[in-house]
């Protein structure tokens, strides 16, 4: 074991994740690296850390960014969950990160995590195998890198300190993870709204059924946003939101 990830591991005592660590220096895709080991086999708790990705996959088919110095790490899980509530754990994640980085960023719907109103942390969740293991990618800018500081809705945190970082973000998911499989739903999910920056606001949200504006009214029990907008409300499970006004705007 590496001396940064007996660092990272040094003193947690997860309730539900047996955390096993790999790490990297530089990987495609941790999100494929994991998918890897979890065809091979790899127990629920394996966890695909690296300190750069040359090929960092995003939502929607975009690219993420991912300069020496962010936090890139995706972790096998194998949940015990009815397939329809299989998209709870990328919500839960959002709530995990929101809790690991502390109270100053908040959770833009589907589930980035913002601060100062630029994203700071996204999550990328797929499913894999058969059976399948969700993996559940995560990703931080943790140190301003001049290829993110040109992307304008691109933030980072300034807490250098990525090692206790890391540490928080699996102290919290292995928590939250718990929660969730203990029945705990409701109440993340009402974590998830305390911390939303979506909610309560004027929003666009875009998707493959092209745009729709109106106020964001509240989620409902599977995470999906319900817009009020002059014709009545509507429903999305998937899409991009931008904020029109207020605090977390998007830039
Ligand atoms: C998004 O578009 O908001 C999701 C970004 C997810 C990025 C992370 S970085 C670690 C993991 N590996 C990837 O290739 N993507 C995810």
């Amino acid at each position: 074991m590496s001396a940064s990830i007996a660092e990272a591991l040094a003193g947690l005592a997860p309730a539900r994740l047996q955390y096993r660590i790999h790490h990297e220096a530089l990987v495609g895709s941790t999100n494929d690296w994991a998918k890897s080991l979890a065809a091979a086999g790899a127990p629920e708790g394996t966890l695909c850390w690296a300190d750069a990705q040359s090929a960092g996959r995003g939502r929607r088919g975009r690219s993420w960014l991912s300069p020496t110095g962010g936090l890139y790490l995706s972790l096998v899980l194998r949940p015990d969950l009815p397939p329809a509530a299989i998209p709870r754990l990328t919500p839960m994640a959002a709530v995990a990160v929101a809790r690991a980085i502390g109270p100053a960023v908040a959770i833009k719907w589907p589930n980035d995590v913002l601060l100062d109103g630029r994203k700071v942390c996204g999550i990328l969740s797929e499913l894999h195998g058969d059976p399948a293991a969700v993996i559940l990618g995560i990703g931080v800018n943790v140190a301003a890198a001049p290829d993110l500081a040109a992307v304008p809705t691109a933030g980072s945190l300034r807490a250098p300190d990525r090692i206790a970082l890391l540490r928080a973000v699996l102290a919290e998911t292995d928590a939250c993870y718990d929660g969730l499989l203990a029945g705990a739903w409701p109440a993340l999910l009402d974590e998830w709204r305390r911390r939303s920056c979506t909610l309560g606001q004027e929003v666009t949200v875009t998707g493959a059924f092209g745009q729709a504006t109106g106020l964001a009214v509240d989620v409902d029990a599977d995470g999906a946003l319900l817009l009020a907008t002059p014709t009545g409300t509507r429903r999305f499970l998937a899409g991009e939101v931008t904020l029109n006004r207020g605090e977390g705007a998007t830039p």
